[in-house]
């Protein structure tokens, strides 16, 4: 009996690493700072009747209708004989998130009702999307649990950035993305609004601009959004990306290029263009003024991004007229020949920091622009690694991080969830601290058009969201995926398309098929992770249909992670067995062998259901192998879970040669590749 006695207390005392194991969290994310429950419920039959105090505001009146909207929409139709009990709101004063008044708010649910104070609307609204997520199943129905919250960001800029410049997204895909944003108390859209592939502004002043690039907001339109996310407490950054990434810019007014080609189009690519400006011309500010000061007086934010990214210098060194100013003004380096591309672009930043200063604005710009002569007012964005982040507060520049909250790259919730902005280990001193404002998940849209965006950001933009609000000790992983599981379930019922998007994608594909096989396999897909999609046999330019089983393929597959999850707990117990000198075989959980053996019986017979269908549609042949591959992994697993059941060790031999197997399966196909093979070569590998 003694291994057994030893499993038990083994698991009892230290759970497996997939069980979350923290204080009450409930579906709360982000989580709060700090958080009473009760023991009572407010339950269905009550009705909220609000009663608000504070300075008259038809936006937090809006914010609380909606509010009682949802939540009633969670109660049975028929709840007659319901009591009324009051929503409680009180505020000191109207807060603009532009200014960065207070977002703190108290929320306390009794029996008597619910009350919300706060020193701004700002709290108010971030009351409410605490409010939205209370109710949990109380018998058949949901109710409201008894609780005492008090809340506050850990950091004051908190975004999302969507490129509207490679995917145009319409205003539709805007506004349900602002309304997750405001639901996970994100606060700054940072609005991409400029690239080598469009230009997606209506300009009055420069109509050209949004005239080549063909799909572009009106000006109606973006005040509309403005409206939209003003009234969630959401501030917009609008960006416009220069002197690189210009392309679009070039191809309707060509006098601002630095090099010789004549773009007649946007571009029609994704490879790094290095195309710049010619920082020389006066023309070049005079039009940036011009544009400038229609853009600053369209958007009311106090910041304006120049992006500055991405600008190698190479057609400023190519231009023997740039490169005779630039030894004109000592911008060349020590041998007194070669380009300082750094000082003619801090030139180039100071003169558009001139503009921008004239027309209030604060300048936002990519880690690049960062470097001596910077102005202390300009906020830098670094995306490079954490080492801009640090250089800007060092030099006394406010910063926010999006290094590590790259959605577009695939990476999992875990790794966003696990970048800080300001770990324990940080270099910075106490006022360099207070220079980190937060930081802000990007989702660049090469691979994401309109309709399938929502699946790229949500729910991993949800696990920044709470990075930059909760406290840095909030960091339970296994419990942040499960509260991502039911904020995702929120996210569906606000309207987003990040569930149904891929599932019609995939209907699509299997066309009059049964679409279980398929999604069986998808389901443990992902795509290549970082930048290998651009590299995989596949040219994607802009006008390649996002439209094959890679595009419903999820950006982390739970089906893997929650697999991975039981290959762990079979794990921890055989390293808890032969930490205490032991040599038993370890069992596995009878239940958890068992979902197991389920899993990978399903897995193995997919391949055999699915090649009908994959001979049979063009665009699904080439994952073919990874059907397959899935199939003999499967098998693989089976048979180490066998002798796992049976108390036997591997054959050392048999163990050698699957984990060969494995091995030479694991090969990328369509731009995917198979997410649950390192989880099956996990349990194999156990000794
Ligand atoms: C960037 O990703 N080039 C800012």
């Amino acid at each position: 009996m003694r291994p057994f006695l030893l499993l038990l207390v083994f698991l009892l005392a230290r759970p497996a690493f997939c069980q979350p194991t923290t204080t009450d969290t409930r579906n709360l994310l982000p989580v709060p700072t700090t958080v009473r429950w009760g023991t009572g419920m407010l339950g269905w039959k009550v009705v909220l009747r609000p009663r608000l105090q504070g300075p008259a505001d038809t936006i937090t009146a809006a914010a609380v209708a909606r509010t009682l909207k949802r939540l009633n929409r969670q109660a049975p139709a028929t709840a007659r004989d319901a009591a009324t009990l009051p929503l409680q709101i009180s505020y000191g004063k109207v807060g603009r998130p532009e200014l960065f008044d207070e977002e703190r708010y108290s929320l306390r649910v009794t029996p008597t009702g619910v009350t919300i104070d706060a020193p701004t609307t700002l709290g108010v609204l971030h009351a409410l999307a605490t409010l939205e997520q209370l109710p949990q199943p109380d018998g058949r129905h949901s109710a409201l649990p008894e609780v005492d919250i008090q809340d506050q960001p850990r950091f004051a800029w908190r975004g999302l950035l969507i490129d509207v410049a490679r995917h145009f997204m319409p205003v539709s895909v805007i506004k349900r993305n602002l309304d997750a944003m405001a639901a996970t108390k994100l606060n700054v859209l940072h609005w991409h609004l400029s690239d080598d592939q469009g230009f997606r502004v209506e300009s009055r002043a420069l109509p050209r601009l949004h005239e080549v690039s063909g799909q572009y907001y009106t000006q109606a339109q973006v005040r509309e959004v403005l409206r939209y996310a003003a009234a969630r407490g959401i501030r917009v950054l609008p960006e416009f990306d220069v002197p690189g990434h210009t392309i679009a810019w070039q191809a309707a007014y060509p006098q601002l290029a630095s090099g010789d080609t004549l773009y007649k189009t946007v571009y029609q690519s994704w490879r790094l263009a290095n195309v710049a400006f010619d920082p020389t011309k006066e023309t070049t500010y005079q039009l940036l003024d011009t544009l400038f000061g229609e853009m600053t007086a369209l958007f009311p934010d106090p910041y304006f991004h120049i992006g500055g990214d991405e600008n190698d210098g190479r057609q400023w060194r190519g231009n023997p007229r740039i490169m005779a100013f630039a030894k004109a003004k000592k911008m060349l380096k020590p041998d007194g020949k070669t380009l300082d591309k750094h000082a003619l672009q801090t030139y180039f930043n100071r003169r558009v920091l001139s503009i921008l200063t004239k027309y209030n604005k604060q300048m936002v710009g990519w880690d690049e622009i960062l470097g001596p002569g910077l102005p202390k007012d300009a906020v830098i964005q670094s995306w490079r690694g954490k080492k801009g982040l640090y250089d800007a507060a060092k030099a006394g520049n406010r910063a926010i991080l999006s290094n590590g909250y790259y959605l577009d790259l695939y990476l999992s919730a875990a790794n966003a969830y696990g970048t800080d902005p300001l770990p324990v280990d940080n270099p910075l001193n106490v006022a360099q601290q207070r220079l980190i404002r937060g930081g802000e998940a990007t989702m660049w849209s090469e691979f994401a058009d309109s309709v399938i965006v929502d699946s790229r950001i949500w729910p991993r933009a949800a696990a920044v969201a709470e990075r930059l609000w909760s406290a840095r000790d909030v960091n339970n992983t296994p419990d942040m995926y499960r509260r991502l599981a039911a904020v995702s379930r929120q996210l569906e019922g606000l309207g987003l398309q990040h569930r149904s998007a891929p599932e019609q994608l995939l209907r699509q594909l299997a066309g009059p098929t049964d679409v279980v096989a398929l999604r069986t396999l998808v389901q443990v897909l992902e795509p290549v992770k970082e930048y290998k999609r651009h590299f995989q046999g596949f040219t994607y330019t802009p006008s390649t249909p996002l439209n094959r089983l890679v595009d419903a393929a999820p950006a982390e597959s739970d089906v893997a992670r929650n697999f991975n999850c039981r290959v762990d707990s079979l794990m921890e117990a055989t390293v808890a067995l032969a930490g205490r000198g032991s040599v038993f075989t370890m069992v596995p959980g009878r239940r958890n062998a068992l979902a197991m053996r389920q899993q990978l019986q399903a897995w193995q017979a997919n391949h055999s259901r699915l090649i009908p269908l994959l001979a049979a549609s063009p665009t699904l042949t080439e994952y073919a192998p990874l059907s397959a591959a899935l199939s003999a992994a499967a098998a693989l697993g089976l048979e180490r879970l066998a002798l796992l059941e049976k108390q036997q060790k591997p054959d050392a031999e048999w163990q050698a040669t699957a984990l060969k197997q494995l091995d030479a399966l694991n090969k990328p196909a369509g731009q995917t590749e198979l997410a649950v093979l390192p989880v099956i070569r996990r349990l194999v590998e156990l000794r």
